[in-house]
């Protein structure tokens, strides 16, 4: 694997000379929602009339006047229309059998289970929404959302959809510090959370890190408490601004809401993602090209049948949880399963317990998880009966084709496609990926662009560059879920993803292209690490460092990680008066784990007299990349002083 900013040219050899191919079998073929591959062209020639064939998937209020407004960079779809999220996902399958039927299989870390049907969701729905309208939330306001894996979570941000009022969901992993900097960015009024959630067979205490949240968050008036743990007693309330879920629920009785008609331009949500500064973006996402975009993929891309029991095994706290669990799988009336834990608990095999439990027909997960089986052992998962799987998705960062080939052999019998999809939280949908009734599958690579989906790879100068070569991947044409902006920052939207290839949407992820135009992506060109499909940004663990008394300067680094794709390492001079070794290094993981949460905790922390900087004092990330990779280093002559690199590279062997 490539560290951060290094064209992963051994990687890239590797993956070249895969030669596997997997076409579709006949059978998958012929009952395929999609097997022609004329679907390409026919997008191709009318982007706007493929979307807009898609778009009479969902149900408007009001028709559009316009497909797409585009003034790059700046996009309206379905301009003039009107629609609701919450209508769309919940109220239209209730006109049809499908009221009773699963909408969400809620499965509990300690083994309670939970069915909702779409006419359980319609009235819990309802309930959350007149308790959100009660307690003063008003269309436009701003929701926080602080909760693991429970169905409440798609409860409330389908309730606050139904009013209007954006929601920010926060990942229970978080910590206190990372909750107040999203809801103070967004000026959120409300918030909800739970007593705790289950993981690994301890209770999670959520309410306890909302509580010291809220200690710097003076926006919000009224939190709402689910409750999960049957902690009641331990948790305390807070007179005045607490109230439990299910009082205020019960208030609500049998009331209903009317679903707002809403511009389709209207704000679903703010999700917050991490970039190459210190602090986190707030992607805007919108209604209507979003559910369009969601709905689509969703159903194309997995080739979702009625009949499907769709897993999709992220938290919602990430943006795979809001497309593919809540909004596109519900728009599509589908089955949808969540787990709340983890997947060792009680035991290694608790995945497949739950595949053959609710005979999971479609499993969407990320490559660390697949690594992490991998190592687990083919034992697992022969336990049980996984027969009822047809279609398996890969998301969140690159997949290596060992990892790829084992999903396929011992997850999917050899039979079930794999679908390898690429996407970001700006992007709302999946935009490179196989079609499973079409697609000739290699293994380890995303395939293709959707159809209506235009990328490329461009060189530094921005020239296309010719198959056989990589560069950096670019998106040449709007796609109805894109993000709008970022939440009070539209400069920053302008410069991050439209300037550095005028009129072209710049991801940020390296990407080449096989002599068979077959797109394989090679990891983050920037700042950005991805750490177990987790997006974390090197200034923020940085800045997380240095806000520490010890700590006089950080740099922070991406390494190869076998199961994680990357880890962190952290190279830190300490002030006068600190001493490095075994303590600090974990006094200083905790402080960045009470910083942002568990997730951006380094791997590696080493003490160095200085950092590697140039003259100008700027830090030289890239010999300490070099040193991690245990690279000859490459030229050190811009370097202040170059004797300290000796001392740190001994140091990271001696660590090896
Ligand atoms: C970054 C976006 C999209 C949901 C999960 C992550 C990486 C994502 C793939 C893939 C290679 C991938 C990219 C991207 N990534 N999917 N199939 N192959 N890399 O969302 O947190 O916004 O991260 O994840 O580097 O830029 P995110």
């Amino acid at each position: 694997m490539a560290t951060t900013n290094e064209p992963a040219a051994g990687m890239l050899s590797a993956l070249l000379q895969e030669d596997r191919r997997y076409p579709p079998s006949d059978e998958f073929k012929a009952q395929a929602n999609w097997s022609d591959p004329a679907i390409y062209e026919r997008a191709e020639a009318d982007p706007e009339a493929f979307w807009a064939e898609q778009a009479r998937a969902i149900d408007w209020f009001k028709p559009w006047d316009r497909v797409l407004d585009w003034n790059p960079p700046k996009a309206r779809w379905f301009v003039g229309a009107e629609v609701n999220a919450s209508y769309n996902c919940v109220d239209r399958h209730l006109q049809s059998w499908r009221r009773n039927k699963a909408a969400i299989i809620f499965e509990g870390e300690p083994g309670d289970s939970r069915v909702l049907t779409y006419r359980d969701l319609y009235r819990e729905v309802n309930r959350c929404a007149a308790a959100l309208k009660r307690l003063g939330v008003k269309k436009g306001d701003r929701v926080a959302i602080y909760l693991g894996m429970v169905p409440e979570l798609a409860i409330a941000m389908l309730a606050c959809a139904r009013i209007g009022a954006p929601h920010t969901v926060i990942f229970a992993g978080f910590s206190a510090d990372s909750i107040s900097d999203r809801v103070n960015d967004c000026g959120a009024t409300f918030a909800i959370t739970a007593d705790g959630g289950w993981r690994r067979g301890n209770k999670i205490p959520l309410k306890d890190t909302m509580d010291r949240a809220m200690e710097s968050c003076p926006t919000v008036k009224t939190v709402l408490v689910v409750n999960r743990t049957d902690d009641a007693r331990q948790v305390p309330m807070n007179e005045g601004r607490d109230v439990w879920w299910h009082r205020a629920l019960a208030d609500s009785g049998a009331e209903q809401v009317e679903p707002e008609r809403l511009d389709a331009e209207h704000p679903l949500y703010i999700l917050y993602t991490s970039g190459t500064t210190g602090k986190p973006k707030g992607m805007l996402h919108t209604t209507g090209g979003y559910l369009v975009g969601t709905a689509c993929t969703h159903k194309y891309v997995f080739d979702l049948k009625e009949e499907d029991v769709y897993w999709c095994t992220a938290d919602v706290g990430w943006v795979t949880g809001h497309s593919y669990i809540v909004y596109g799988p519900l728009a599509n009336g589908s089955t949808c399963l969540m787990y709340e834990g983890s997947p060792d608990y009680p035991d290694k095999d608790r995945f497949w317990d739950i595949v053959e439990k609710y005979a999971v027909s479609i499993l969407y997960t990320a490559p660390t998880a697949i690594r992490t089986f991998m190592r687990w052992g083919k034992d697992f998962p022969a336990k049980h009966d996984l027969s009822s799987l047809r279609v398996l998705g890969t998301v969140g960062e690159p997949i290596n084709p060992e990892a790829w080939v084992w999903y396929r052999e011992v997850i999917g019998g050899d039979r079930c496609p794999v679908v390898d999809t690429w996407w970001m939280t700006e992007t709302g949908q999946i935009l490179i990926t196989p079609l499973p009734g079409i697609t000739v599958l290699k293994p380890g690579s995303a395939t293709f662009p959707f159809p209506a989906v235009k990328a490329d790879v461009l060189d530094e100068s921005g020239n296309s560059v010719p198959l056989g070569s990589g560069g950096y991947l670019v998106l040449q044409r709007p796609w109805p879920a894109m993000a709008r902006t970022i939440w009070g920052d539209e400069e920053r939207y302008r410069t991050q993803y439209w300037s550095r290839f005028p009129g072209n949407y710049f991801a940020g992820d390296g990407a080449k292209r096989d002599e068979a135009g077959y797109y394989w992506l090679l990891g983050r060109v920037d700042d950005v690490l991805n750490v177990a499909g987790h997006r974390i940004g090197t200034m923020e663990v940085e800045s997380a460092l240095v806000s520490h008394p010890a700590v006089a300067e950080a740099a922070v680094i991406g390494i190869s990680h076998e199961i994680k794709g990357q880890g962190i390492a952290a190279f830190a001079t300490l002030r006068g008066g600190y001493e490095g070794g075994a303590t600090m290094v974990e006094t200083l993981r905790d402080h960045v784990g009470d910083k942002i949460g568990a997730i951006a905790k380094p791997d590696k922390i080493f003490f160095t007299a200085e950092l590697p900087k140039t003259r100008s004092a700027k830090i030289m990330r890239r010999l300490l990349r070099d040193i991690a990779e245990g690279k000859v280093l490459g030229d050190t002559t811009t370097l202040a002083d170059p004797t300290i690199l000796a001392s740190i590279k001994q140091q990271y062997e001696e660590s090896e």
